[in-house]
């Protein structure tokens, strides 16, 4: 999501002592302010900048209190800009002046002489409306962008073939997905990819990040809450369920979730109902679920980290993504595709790898997967000059001496080399390494004593 900016609020009031009045007001409360003093300046403020909402008061003219500049100020707004919420300010005897300004498209009014603390409220209020009503266009935007058919998925490779098969299969259906693989092998594209080919494309993709939410966050970010719900819910939020409402929500590092949130978050997935906190009204979840993880959660579930319901509730379907060190075809296309991407980006030239590249990135063993190699090949189009990239500028040296080449080693090197990455793929389990290297327990015993392991 866009960082947050500070609110940015135009004041238009004909009467300097009040612009100013409320220029100080919304200044204490870390807003940027505008003030304008006639129907005039207002439009062209609003036609000139974006403001989060605009606070008018309905008379302009000394002496007049009809209400009618204000009116017609109303009816220009929507031209210039067409979400800009307008809250109306009028004096007591003129309440009905006021409903008529709603009634004309204002949101709100407030009366003179104003209490502070309502004022307060109105406006921000309206600022968090208008930032909801732009987030879910944005949302739209970068959907609308992705339909024509999604992401770029590069794969070419024979060990690719039965994941492209899936994500063909499922896609289109609306069924849960759960993707696993090691990190940077495209988890997340693959995600991206099952949305767009499915029946929710037009709607949103939200991704949540699970392993990020502390617990404190965890059902606020989720659900929403209510204004007052605690101490810090001063408005009302959305939570990710609602904002992916018809559409895909990916839970993203899903074996994060620590044990009591993973509760919370099946009785959820179980009823497809959930309340924003504070509230007790109950919303229904329409929304296709994929979730990811770089973990093995059956084994998670096996160590009692990892609820079994929610796991089966999460993988009716499974996509495992083969690290790439087995999609050797893919090195070299993934490569180009990520060249193309980048030499637009920096405005370079580059045609393409010189040989002693290709195989330098083929010989490369990539423990972080498609990531790493878009990162290498970013670094290279940064950093090389002239018309390709050579093998020198992919620095991939250092990463290298961790995982040798085959043919550089001997026996023993090999073996002391694959013990070592069996060990750190059981996680430091010797017994689960010596099952998956054949070797009886003693046996494996002796060779870790043999290289100091
Ligand atoms: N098959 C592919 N074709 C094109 N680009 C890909 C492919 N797979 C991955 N990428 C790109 O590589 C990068 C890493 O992929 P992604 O973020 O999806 O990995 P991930 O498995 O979700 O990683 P992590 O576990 O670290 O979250 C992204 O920029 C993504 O667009
Ligand atoms: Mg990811």
């Amino acid at each position: 999501m866009a960082a947050i900016r500070s609110p940015r609020i135009l004041v238009a009031d004909d009467q300097p002592d009040i612009a100013e009045a409320l220029r100080l007001l919304f200044k204490a409360e870390g807003w940027r302010v505008e003030v304008a003093a006639s129907p005039q300046a207002v439009c062209e403020a609003v036609g000139r900048d974006e403001f989060d909402v605009l606070l008018s008061d309905l008379n302009y003219t000394r002496d007049t209190t009809s209400g009618q500049e204000g009116l017609d100020l109303l009816a220009r707004i929507p031209a210039l800009d067409p979400t800009l919420p307008v809250v109306v300010m009028t004096a007591w005897a003129t309440v009905d002046i006021a409903v008529e300004a709603m009634r004309r498209g204002a949101r709100d009014f407030i009366q003179k002489p104003w209490d502070n603390a309502r004022l307060l409220a109105v406006v921000r209020n309206q600022i968090a409306l208008r930032r909801a009503l732009r987030e879910g266009e944005r949302l739209a935007a970068a959907n609308a962008a992705q339909r024509g058919g999604g992401p770029v998925l590069v794969a070419q490779s024979p060990t690719m073939r039965p994941v492209m098969e899936m994500v063909e299969r499922v896609g289109p259906s609306d069924a849960t997905v759960l993707i696993t693989g090691e990190n940077g092998t495209g988890k997340g594209v693959i995600a991206a990819a099952l949305h767009a080919t499915g029946p929710r494309a037009s709607r949103p993709f939200i991704s949540v990040n699970m392993g990020g939410l502390s617990e404190a966050l965890f059902e606020s970010e989720l659900f929403g809450h209510v204004r007052g719900a605690f101490t810090d819910a001063k408005t009302d939020r959305v939570g990710r369920f609602e904002m992916a409402e018809g559409g895909t929500l990916f839970l993203d590092e899903i074996a994060n979730v620590p044990l009591a949130l993973q509760t919370k978050l099946l009785r959820v997935l179980e009823g497809r109902s959930y309340e924003r906190v504070g509230s007790s009204r109950t919303q229904q979840a329409d929304v296709r679920l994929v979730a990811a993880t770089n973990a093995d959660l059956r084994a998670e579930v096996a160590a009692g980290r990892f609820r079994q319901d929610l796991l089966f509730r999460l993988n009716t379907i499974e996509i495992h993504l083969p690290p790439l060190r087995e999609r050797q075809e893919d090195i070299e296309p993934l490569a180009l595709f990520f060249l193309q991407q980048q030499r637009a980006r920096y405005r370079k030239e580059f045609t393409g790898f010189d040989p002693a590249a290709i195989v330098a990135l083929r010989a490369h063993h990539w423990l972080g997967n498609v990531r790493e190699l878009s990162h290498a090949i970013e670094r290279a189009v940064l950093l090389a000059s002239g018309s390709v990239i050579r093998a020198a500028d992919l620095g991939l040296a250092a990463a290298r001496d961790a995982a040798p080449r085959l043919e550089d080693m001997n026996l023993e090197d090999v073996e002391r080399f694959l013990i070592r990455q069996t060990l750190a793929r059981c996680g430091g389990n010797a017994l689960k390494a010596a099952e998956q290297l054949g070797l009886s327990r003693s046996a494996f015993y002796r060779r870790l004593e043999k290289y100091g392991l």
